[in-house]
């Protein structure tokens, strides 16, 4: 049998909001130190300190919206250390990241000045487990208010004279974990509270993201929902996708068989959690007001050997690719829900974009899912039907291709395609009911490997690049194609 699929061309049915195609990037390991920030005065070619061959990738994928600081190092951060000449800033450890020395360069006005360089939003993340209510809303002050306040007057003194805008802010992170160990009834109070001093200032109209649940936790959910809904605008939930166990996860790269199968099946399981965590939001907001911020997700692999434990680098393959390209395509079918994803993180932490070491750098398999996909920002998600082929290992089976469709504002139509089949090509049929394919153009990009873990080094930086793929038919209304084993493709239709 060949996977057969209907595109429906003229169903359009939600906007795919570009946020989730967002970021995250923590003070952990060599996220911000090294692969974002060398300041002013490294070698490494920089602007303003940002290094400009990270921020030129960074560009090219149009990255919408950037969490920081954290995650963990969030709910440790205090604001204040972090502005003002730099070599007056307080020192401080990172007790959850490796216990190294955070010496506070990269601050508030480093992290807008990114923002504004990258034209992506920013999505700051407060303090709640050790911060107070006044530190969190004076940061806000801070950034925030256009007039004369004492807080608006130390930005000028610091600098900047406007007050930034700042649409996403973040009440805590794991306040269920690393966040204080919060019961959710203790949080939700805490994030009425918090959330409070979350002053609009002027025109500036902040988005309430309150910290969500851990994976299949739906009580945290329930109970966020039940006594706060109505005072957030987001809520957030986390899912990493982990091979293994937490005390022994998987490599990233020389891994057997069978963890390719886990690792996309465990990708996968994100769709049965958006749909349970919405199927609970539901109850209290049935016109879907509240986005769904899933603003941590990605792959998370045992660290590479011979590198600091708690800086969490890890290689990224075309595996990842896949964990990727699946991810969206799920996101995507939940866009009436899910507002915004931010993937962990974006520089040599967890799942990321690019690696660097010194002045080298390259960019990863999922780097490029995310330049293929960001066709999709913005677009109308297309009703997509399908039967589709089974990918077969052990007893087990997961279906053989993931697709998702969309429409651009230019009537352009981006078909995403994932086989997740390590070993068999995927016979594809692509009906676009409603079009005429005689007058259309096709064209595609398709990324696989023959290996695995096929993977970029330092010294074979493009091993896995996306290539043209031209081996698509078109007849009728029908496009067919085989899909190569192991890869992720995108197709336009104009
Ligand atoms: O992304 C790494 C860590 O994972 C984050 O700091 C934390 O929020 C999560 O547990």
């Amino acid at each position: 049998m060949k996977n057969q699929v209907v595109i429906h061309t003229d169903i359009e049915k939600t906007k795919i909001n570009k946020n989730i195609y967002g970021h995250f990037a923590e003070h952990l390991g060599r996220g911000i130190y090294e692969g974002i920030w060398v300041g002013e005065d490294s070698p490494i070619p920089n602007t303003n300190g940002i290094r400009n061959d990270v921020l030129e990738a960074l560009k090219n994928i149009h990255i919408p919206v950037l969490r920081w600081p954290g995650g963990c190092f969030a709910d440790e951060y205090h604001w204040k250390d972090g502005i003002g000449p730099r070599e007056n800033r307080k020192k401080m450890v990172n007790t959850h990241w490796g216990g190294v020395v955070e010496n506070n360069h990269f601050g508030t006005h480093e992290f807008m000045m990114l923002c504004e360089m990258l034209g992506a939003e920013p999505y700051i993340c407060g303090n709640v487990g050790s911060g107070t209510v006044q530190e969190m809303s004076e940061w806000v002050e801070y950034m925030t208010f256009d007039g004369e306040s004492p807080m608006a007057n130390w930005r000028k003194e610091n600098g900047q004279s406007e007050p930034w805008k700042l649409k996403y802010f973040g009440v805590g992170n794991e306040n269920w974990g690393c966040g204080g160990n919060m019961r959710p009834e203790y949080y939700a109070d805490l994030y009425r509270r918090y959330q409070t001093y979350v002053r609009n200032y002027g025109d500036n109209k902040i988005y309430r993201i309150a910290g969500g649940a851990n994976v299949d936790d739906y009580r945290w959910t329930e109970v966020l929902m039940k006594n706060a809904h109505w005072l957030m605008d987001g809520l957030s939930l986390h899912y990493y996708t982990i091979p293994g166990e937490w005390d022994g996860k998987g490599a990233a790269t020389d891994f057997p068989e069978d963890e390719w199968f886990t690792t996309l099946k465990k990708a996968l399981h994100m769709d049965t959690l958006i749909t349970r965590h919405s199927a609970i939001m539901d109850q209290y907001d049935p016109e879907k007001r509240i986005g769904m911020i899933i603003d941590e997700w990605g792959t998370w692999f045992d660290p590479e050997p011979g590198t600091n434990p708690g800086f969490l680098y890890q290689q990224n393959s075309i595996r990842d690719a896949l964990v990727a390209g699946l991810h969206f395509n799920i996101f995507h079918k939940h866009a009436d829900r899910v507002q915004m994803t931010n993937i962990a993180q974006t520089v040599n932490v967890l799942q990321a974009m690019i690696l660097t070491e010194g002045e080298k750098m390259l960019l990863t398999p999922t780097y490029h899912v995310f330049d293929m996909f960001k066709v999709h920002h913005d677009a109308s998600l297309l009703q997509v039907d399908g039967q589709f082929d089974q990918y077969q290992f052990g007893k087990e089976s997961l279906p053989q291709v993931s697709v998702s469709a969309s429409k651009d504002k230019d009537g352009k139509i981006h078909i995403s395609l994932c086989n997740l089949d390590h070993k068999n090509e995927a016979e594809l049929n692509l009906k676009l009911r409603g079009l005429d394919l005689s007058a259309s153009q096709v064209s595609g990009k398709i990324l696989t490997a023959d290996e695995m873990d096929a993977h970029n080094t330092f010294d074979q930086p493009e091993n896995v690049k996306p290539v043209a793929w031209t081996d698509v038919k078109s007849e009728g209304q029908t496009l067919s194609a085989k899909l190569p084993a192991m890869s992720v493709a995108i197709l336009t239709v104009e």
